[in-house]
């Protein structure tokens, strides 16, 4: 059994983070959304793992290399999609790696707390067409929905007016070969791309076997700023402290804390789950609940939480809290002299600054 990670898109929703760095590397509690997935697919056995890969590809190859990293025996090639035309798009110009063999089809930007042993024991043991990863949500209207009978897909639709449903297709899917049939016969659909709810559709009406699966644990797709801090919470609220960085008596950390290497804190007060990455400096500063903070930045007299801070970024001064922020790299948010009574920004393309 193969792994299929999809890394490459467009990830309009997060510029301007993405004009410069791909969205599957956004740290999520300082770990790159990518590295979940391949967590995912090596901890349910799964050794030969394809990443497809588009504009990003240099970066995402840098990241991750070949696989080794998360053992001996794991292999990682790299699949390139010249356009992102579509998830059953990235499967056919998968067909060669994947050779014939079943395979978990994981969207390189999701994260799934319970990992997906469950779902390929599952495969192996029923050995269906196609096994789709389901949750229940609340606003069905904004998914992907499939509708069962008997215990078996039977119908599913992009965000339907009137749900039939509230189950959610989840990124990450099981399929034997009948899946490249149906992306060869599926068309674009109004959006230009070939949609892989499409090519289910098609497994479905040719009389394959398309059997659900109910993810058990929390799913996060990672596309858009708030899933991403949710994500960002959900695995703080996860991980144990350890102090290994130099933190002065006048400061205080309670909850869990991971201080990494090299890091400084000073006359500071640190309230977890947080995590701060090795070479940040912290001084005079409030680092609340559910931030992330990533190597090389520095946070001087600023109070800062359930925030994600990617790395050689600096904040300083800051009048007011920052909440719920995602601040790239390299940034520089700081006090400007007190007259005039401005603000100065120099804001890339399509940034988005919330004042009070
Ligand atoms: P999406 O989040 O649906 O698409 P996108 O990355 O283009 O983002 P946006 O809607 O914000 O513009 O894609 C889900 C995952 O699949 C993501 O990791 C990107 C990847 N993908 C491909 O690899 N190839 C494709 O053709 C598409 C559409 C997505």
């Amino acid at each position: 059994m193969k792994g299929l990670i999809l890394s490459g898109g467009k990830g309009t929703r997060l510029r301007p983070l993405t004009f410069t760095q791909a969205k599957q590397l956004v740290p999520v509690a300082n770990k790159p959304v990518l590295f979940y997935g391949i967590e995912a697919l090596v901890g349910a056995g799964i050794r030969d793992i394809g990443i497809i890969v588009g504009d990003t590809k240099a970066e995402i190859r840098e990241a991750v290399g070949d696989g080794r990293r998360w053992g001996d025996d794991v292999r990682v090639s790299y699949i390139d999609q010249p356009e992102p035309l579509g998830l059953a798009h990235a499967v056919l110009i998968a067909e060669e790696f994947l050779a014939g063999e079943p395979f978990v089809m994981y969207l390189g930007d999701n994260i799934l707390k319970s990992g997906i042993v469950s779902l390929v024991d599952s495969f192996r043991k029923r050995k269906p067409n196609a096994l789709i990863l389901l949750t229940p949500v609340p606003n069905p209207r904004m998914f992907g929905v499939a509708e069962l009978e008997n215990g078996k897909v039977v119908r599913l639709v992009e965000k339907p007016q009137e749900p039939k449903s509230n189950l959610a297709l989840v990124g990450v899917y099981m399929f034997d070969s009948h899946i490249f049939e149906a992306a060869k016969a599926i068309k674009p659909s109004r959006r230009n791309e070939l949609e892989i709810t499409d090519a289910i559709q098609f497994l479905v009406d040719s009389g394959y076997e398309v059997q659900p699966h109910l993810v058990s644990g929390w799913w996060k797709d990672t596309g858009k700023i708030e899933d991403i801090l949710e994500a960002n919470r959900l695995i703080l609220e996860t991980i144990s402290g350890a102090v290994l960085g130099a933190v002065d008596d006048a400061s205080r950390i309670s909850g869990e804390v991971i201080i990494e290497k090299g890091v400084s804190v000073r006359s500071s007060t640190i309230r977890g789950p947080a995590i701060i990455g090795a070479g940040t400096e912290i001084a005079d500063s409030y680092i609340g609940p559910f931030t992330s903070i990533q190597k090389n930045c520095r946070i001087i007299q600023t109070e800062i939480e359930h925030s994600i801070v990617l790395e050689g970024s600096e904040i300083v001064d800051v009048g007011s809290r920052i909440d719920e922020s995602l601040i790239g790299r390299e940034v520089r948010i700081y006090k400007c002299p007190p007259k005039p009574l401005a603000y100065r920004f120099m804001v890339g393309d399509k940034s988005e600054i919330g004042l009070k």
